[in-house]
């Protein structure tokens, strides 16, 4: 698990653990989280491969205006992981592999 528990400066509330599933695999979030935030808590570094070159992709701007985070969940494509909340039994896959 790769997530900041604990901040000296800032005070953040816990939310209470929800699966989720990615690439098949059951993993954990927290409510309150990013798809993208879930992610990488999880350790999962990479969200898309892009179709031209085959390059593996994930944060960059983290607010939505980029589609480098791009993912599929329940079967939409191009959904932004960075700007979309974590919701309970989310299926969701790296975008790109199968284009
Ligand atoms: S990282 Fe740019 S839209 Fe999510």
């Amino acid at each position: 698990m790769n997530r900041i528990e604990e901040h000296p400066i800032i005070n953040f509330k816990i939310g209470e653990e929800i699966p989720f599933k990615y690439n098949g695999v059951e993993l954990w979030g927290r409510a309150g989280d990013t798809i993208a935030g879930a992610l990488i808590a999880n350790d999962i570094k990479y969200f898309r491969i892009t179709n031209k070159y085959k390059e593996k992709r994930s944060l960059f701007c983290g607010i939505g205006q980029c589609t480098d985070c791009s993912v599929i969940v329940d079967g939409i494509q191009n959904v932004k992981s960075c700007v979309t909340k974590l919701e309970a039994n989310m299926n969701i896959f790296m975008q790109g592999e199968c284009d």
